[in-house]
């Protein structure tokens, strides 16, 4: 039997199959519905998260002869697809056909009828790569395209497409898939191929594949090629050089320890075995994570890696303020590694630092079992902290797009009493929340909004049916709840571009709205990309490290239209 990949014997065959993408399945298969066919898609997002696959998709309900909008994977137009031998679908990748020739010679044919389906449908993939030559040839063609033609450009690059390509194609974003979706999809496929599996394991593929679903089942096919019908932990770990859980934990006891001599016993060990340094470092960054949410909540359900009995113990051993230190330095080095390219070197250093971090306070914790911890935010409120100058209304940034900078030295940032108010200079398209008051947010968010929000997040998705709040809902169901006050909620999105759409002004009543029906909240909304969500967060820590959070007491939300 011929062998093919995982990947590609699961590639979806219906828009049903396709995990994730919610909200491009739903636009498709409306435009199909509707007749409203496009002559230009452009598909961006990150790499395996479905764009070839939909264009395929797409294609086939094109020309299924069962009708527009169908698929059946048994026509004649269908089954051609599939197998990539329709006369009329025609994949172009621009990684590796980028001359101009060979743009020519596809688009010589686009004047020419269809063979055997009703559309002619383009599909160039990795459409960034095209030559100068190329992208004016095929910006002729967009600009009068046959009536029977579609073009599919799918990028992961789409900033490096001109903009007079994009003006022309309707835009669809690809997220990540979720890490709910992309454990489904493996369960499904184990489920399928006879594999015995646990959960953990799973996590530990999903964690691996960080939103490509290509990758979580690539790194799926390597495991099972090595170990078989079960599909283990200890072989995920041997085979992509991690350590355990426990592991990682004997690591973290020794170093808050100070056995100086047992972590570097450790380390060589790792060393020689060739485990991934980088890995492992970001790994126990989540852990000490754990750690310090433990601490100041003791509720498990946001524990990331660790069980309960775990957190329990390290919270146990280590005071507040050592982890909080711990995960700065940590951080640092991860932020280091970029720069370098000794790893290990660099890791050793860490170790020793953490090692022989002086802390007075855990070992008094040590000796003598803690009583009770205390909330992070209230322990700052109780300090008796400096009462640092009031902050002055800042001017909001003058387009979304502009990010304040998040590496504020901290010896300049003081916040107390910052007011939010979002009145944008007329004319501005988007609100804007600085740094400062973003972490006024943070301070008064509180944990059970939250969570009831991401309990009940999947309820918004009846709405993106809604014909007026439809486009917000859809908005909405990519974005996640990162923290939230009785006044305002701040989501975070993986792409950039998504957070900036919630953001406009335009759409925040409808945003409100939809919370308004599902959640019975008024809230104003109000979006981050990962990238500055984990800046923020940075940010938090750091004040939090040395005080200078202000008090919940002391800030004030308010918002325009109150
Ligand atoms: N959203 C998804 N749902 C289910 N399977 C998926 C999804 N995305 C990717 N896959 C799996 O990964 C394989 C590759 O996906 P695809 O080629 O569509 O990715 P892509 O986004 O075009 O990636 P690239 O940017 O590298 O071209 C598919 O055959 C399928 O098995
Ligand atoms: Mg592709
Ligand atoms: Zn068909």
């Amino acid at each position: 039997m011929a062998y093919k990949a995982l990947y590609r014997t699961y590639r979806p065959q219906t828009f049903e199959e396709v995990a994730g993408q919610e909200h491009i399945v739903k636009t498709l298969k409306n435009a199909l519905a509707t007749g409203k066919i496009s002559h230009a898609y452009l598909f961006a997002g990150p790499r395996g998260t479905g764009k070839t696959t939909m264009a395929k998709l797409f294609a086939k309900a094109l020309n299924c002869e069962e009708g527009i909008g169908h698929q059946c994977n048994k026509c004649r137009n269908c089954q051609a697809i599939m197998d990539g031998s329709h006369p009329d679908v025609l994949e172009l990748d621009a990684a590796s056909n980028n001359g101009v020739d060979e743009i020519r010679e596809l688009i010589d044919k686009v004047k020419y009828g269809t063979i055997l389906g009703k559309y002619k449908v383009y599909i160039i993939d990795e459409v960034h790569m095209l030559s100068v030559g190329a992208f004016n040839a095929l910006l002729k063609t967009l600009e009068e395209p046959p009536e029977h033609v579609v073009f599919i450009l799918a990028t992961t690059e789409p900033h490096k497409i001109l903009p007079t390509i994009l003006s022309r194609c309707q835009r669809y974003d690809f997220n990540k898939v979720s890490e709910e979706d992309i454990k489904e999809r493996i369960k499904t496929i184990l489920l399928n191929e006879d594999v015995e599996y646990n959960e953990e394991a799973i996590k530990l593929i999903v964690n691996l594949a960080d939103g490509g679903m290509r990758d979580a089942l690539s790194i799926l096919e390597k495991v099972l090629a090595y170990s078989g019908n079960t599909l283990k932990v200890d072989d995920i770990l041997n085979i992509f050089s991690l350590e355990s859980k426990e592991e990682k934990i004997n690591l973290l006891n020794s170093i808050i320890a100070h056995n100086m001599s047992d972590v570097l016993d450790r380390l060589n060990k790792y060393i020689t075995k060739g485990t991934d340094i980088k890995r492992l470092t970001e790994d126990l960054l989540v852990i000490l994570k754990d750690v310090l949410i433990y601490n100041s909540s003791s509720n498990e359900s946001y524990l990331e890696t660790l069980n309960k009995e775990e957190a329990k113990a390290l919270t146990y051993k280590i005071s507040t303020d050592r982890v909080v230190k711990m995960i700065d330095i940590l951080m640092n080095t991860v932020k280091d590694y970029k720069n370098v390219t000794a790893i290990n070197p660099l890791f050793e250093i860490t170790l020793i630092k953490l090692c022989s971090m002086d802390d007075e306070f855990s070992k008094k914790v040590i000796s003598q079992p803690k009583v009770e911890t205390k909330p992070v935010e209230e322990k700052v409120v109780a300090e008796e902290a400096k009462i640092p100058e009031p902050v002055k209304v800042e001017e909001p940034a003058p387009t979304i797009k502009e990010e304040v900078k998040v590496d504020l030295p901290i010896e300049d940032t003081k916040i107390v009493e910052d007011v939010i108010i979002l009145k944008d200079a007329e004319g501005d398209e988007g609100y804007s929340i600085t740094d400062n008051q973003m972490v006024n947010v943070m301070v008064v968010s509180k944990k059970e909004i939250k969570s009831e929000l991401l309990e009940g997040w999947k309820n918004i998705k009846r709405l993106t049916i809604h014909p007026s709040l439809g486009k917000a809902a859809t908005l909405l169901i990519d974005g996640r709840p990162l923290v939230a006050s009785n006044k305002i909620v701040i989501l975070e999105y993986q792409m950039p571009k998504l957070a900036e759409k919630v953001n406009l002004k335009d759409i925040q009543a409808e945003l409100q709205t939809v919370l308004k029906q599902v959640f019975n909240r008024q809230m104003f909304v109000y979006a981050v990309s990962r990238t500055r969500s984990v800046d923020l967060q940075a940010l938090y820590m750091n004040l939090l490290q040395i005080g200078k959070l202000p008090k919940a007491k002391d800030v004030i939300l308010e918002f325009e239209g109150e």
